[in-house]
Formats: structure tokens, sequence, C-alpha cells
């Protein structure tokens, strides 16, 4: 198994993806779609694979990854707790979570602990706005959250978290 592979990228596998989809009316973002939904994220490996097949600059693919907030270009860890930034649970406290959690896992909102155990990613409404603020932690909804509940909710599911030897694929 190579180092791609136990990262979960695998160029070959990105190749045949990018190439059956490349002939499609305005394929990047199909394509960019597809890769992130295979492996997570986009690699930058990705690029030139993707200026080949459409013809396009690196510029271009790099400017249009990063326009839309939703494509990843860093792996997550093995859990993703996703804050809600939008208007309601502004007003209800949301930067206060945000700024509590992010000291409480000494990393910023986009970034992995260091332990690769938990990503942290804004989100602009998670239609929990009456139950704000509003947080998902691995696509599960949790409303009125505090600090404590945050706490909560995070070391339960870093607690059954079974760890996979190092450098195994996740
Ligand atoms: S504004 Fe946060 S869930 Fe709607």
């Amino acid at each position: 198994m190579t180092d791609t592979q136990a990262s979960g990228w695998d160029v070959e596998r990105a190749r045949l993806t990018v190439d059956a989809l490349a002939r499609l009316p305005g394929a990047l973002l199909p394509i960019l779609h597809a890769l992130q939904d295979e492996f997570g994220y986009v690699d930058d490996a990705a690029i030139p694979l993707i200026t080949d097949a459409l013809n396009l600059s690196r510029a271009e693919v790099i400017g249009v990854l990063h326009f839309y907030h939703d494509f990843r270009t860093t792996p997550s860890g093995r859990h993703t707790l996703q804050l809600c930034r939008a208007e309601a649970c502004q007003s209800m406290g949301a930067d206060a979570l945000v700024q509590h959690v992010e000291e409480r896992l000494g990393v910023a909102m986009g970034e992995t602990t260091e332990d690769g155990a938990v990503t942290l990613r804004d989100v602009y409404c998670l239609g929990n706005c009456a139950l704000s603020p509003a947080v998902m932690l691995d696509g599960r909804l949790h409303g009125r959250v505090t600090s404590e509940r945050i706490d909560a909710i995070l070391a339960a599911a870093v607690e059954t978290t079974v760890e996979a030897p190092a450098g195994s694929p996740r």
C-alpha cells in the first residue's frame, strides 16, 4: 500500500473519477464534488489531473475550489464538528461557543487537532434556528448548545472512538 492510499488519497482512482466526468458540460464542479465524495477532500495532487483533462489553468481550478465553501482541501479528522455561524445562532452566542471550542481543542475553525481526532468547520445554518446555537457532530444535530454541553458531546465522541494503529487506512 502506498502512502497516498494510507491517507485515503489514491491518484489512480482520482484519475478514473476525473476521466469519467471530463466530457460533461461544465465538468469542473461535478469532478470536484465527485473527488470530495470519494476521498473526503480534494487533494492538491488532483489539480494537474483536472487541468489536463479540462484544458484549464491551475489558477482557474484553484479559484473555483476556494470559491465554494463546501470544498475541502485537507483531510478531515475522525470526527467533524460543524458550528453554525449564521444569524440566529450568532444572536444566541455562537461566537462565544466557537471561541470556547477553539481554545478547548487548540485549533482554529477549519483545522484538525494534532491527533487527528476532531476537525472544526463553519456552517451557515443547520436548519435548527429555533434551537440555536446549533452544532452538528458527525452528521448528528445538537441544539441549544452551551460550552458545557459541547464539552460533553465532544468527550463522548472521542471516548467511543477506537484508535486505529498508526499508518493504517481510515
Ligand atoms: S442559524 Fe444556526 S441553525 Fe439556522
